[in-house]
């Protein structure tokens, strides 16, 4: 008579088939520890504020396994018409190459509606994007530094604190910048923020930048400004709320090699390169050339 138990082959093959026709579901907040645990099992940190706050702003997907532990996430956030951005592509390693990334991508994409999709991908991640369509536009550097001296820049007297009372201007000039309206995640990003800083001159806001904690790292990010002088301004100012011994983290924006030089010379070591990818339109929405970092990759 044949064994009741299955090979581990025949079992691995029958689980798979069944995780194929699983639904994908919207998680909830409650799902935030499979979601670490899942990040954790692909050497990813777990960034529990982080998805605190995509939980806010996006809308984020998954799947479970037999034994109910996620198997794959992805997160969806909508920018109005004109844009969606997908981040925390995420499936566990023993499930890697067999088809769930294409699956929940494709899920997502058909939650955007239509709409153009960007990205940061991985090495991983592009050739998975490129067989569903995205194209690589450019690409972003993720600076880091540990904190012992406080960065310098030129006239870094334009640069304040931001109050309440900017947020209408921060909002105005963010949607001028990106084409986009981001006033649910700005909103969630300016409590979700340990600081948000504005570039002011002849009273009118010109940039702005957040410094948000991840972990152990606090990242600068976005920064939007109307030149490079101006993002050096709103990084070192950001960088200046930093205790020794902190990490800082900056994703610089490879049209930006200016601040890119600047970050190095300051010490903000490069450390990995992402892709950023458009999928559903030529180019991205608005005046892009003054974002010089992004919120976070899994937003733009
Ligand atoms: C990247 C990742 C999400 C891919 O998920 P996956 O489930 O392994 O991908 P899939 O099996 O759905 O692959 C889909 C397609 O991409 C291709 N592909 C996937 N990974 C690939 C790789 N590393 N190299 C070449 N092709 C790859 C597959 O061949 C497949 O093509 P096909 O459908 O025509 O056969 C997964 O490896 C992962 O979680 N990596 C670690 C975290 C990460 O970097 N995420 C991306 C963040 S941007």
């Amino acid at each position: 008579m044949p064994s009741a138990v299955s090979t581990p082959a025949t079992r691995a093959d029958g689980s798979l088939a069944l995780l194929h026709e699983t639904p994908i579901r919207r998680l909830i907040l409650e799902d935030l520890p499979a979601c670490l645990r899942l990040a954790q099992n692909r050497q990813w940190l777990a960034e529990e504020q982080k998805w605190r706050f995509l939980f806010q702003v996006g809308q984020v997907y998954g799947l479970d396994d037999l034994e109910g532990e996620l198997a794959a996430t992805t997160v969806l956030t909508s920018y109005g018409s004109a844009l969606a951005v997908i981040g925390m592509v995420l499936v566990a390693a023993r499930y890697n190459r067999q088809g769930l990334g294409r699956r929940l991508m494709q899920h997502a994409l058909d939650a955007a509606g239509g709409v153009p999709v960007a990205l940061y991908a991985t090495e991983a991640g592009r050739p998975l994007y490129e067989k569903l369509g995205f194209r690589t536009l450019r690409t972003t550097t993720t600076h880091v530094r540990h904190c012992s001296t406080q960065l310098v820049a030129a006239r870094a007297n334009l640069v304040r604190p931001a109050t309440p009372a900017d947020s209408a201007a921060i909002l105005h000039l963010d949607a001028q910048v990106t084409g986009t309206n981001r006033q649910v995640v700005l909103h969630h990003l300016f409590q979700f923020a340990e600081h948000v800083w504005v570039l002011e001159y002849n009273r009118v806001i010109r940039g702005y930048a957040a410094a948000w904690r991840n972990v152990e790292q606090v990242v600068i990010g976005p920064v939007v400004a109307p030149d490079a002088a101006g993002a050096q301004q709103l990084v070192a100012a950001a960088g200046s709320t930093l205790g020794e011994g902190e990490w800082l983290r900056l994703e610089v924006d490879a049209r930006h090699p200016a601040l890119g030089a600047w970050a190095v010379q300051h010490g903000l070591q490069p450390t990995f390169t992402t892709s950023l990818m458009l999928q559903g339109a030529e180019a991205l929405p608005g005046n892009r050339a003054q974002i010089f970092a992004p919120i976070m990759l899994a937003l733009d």
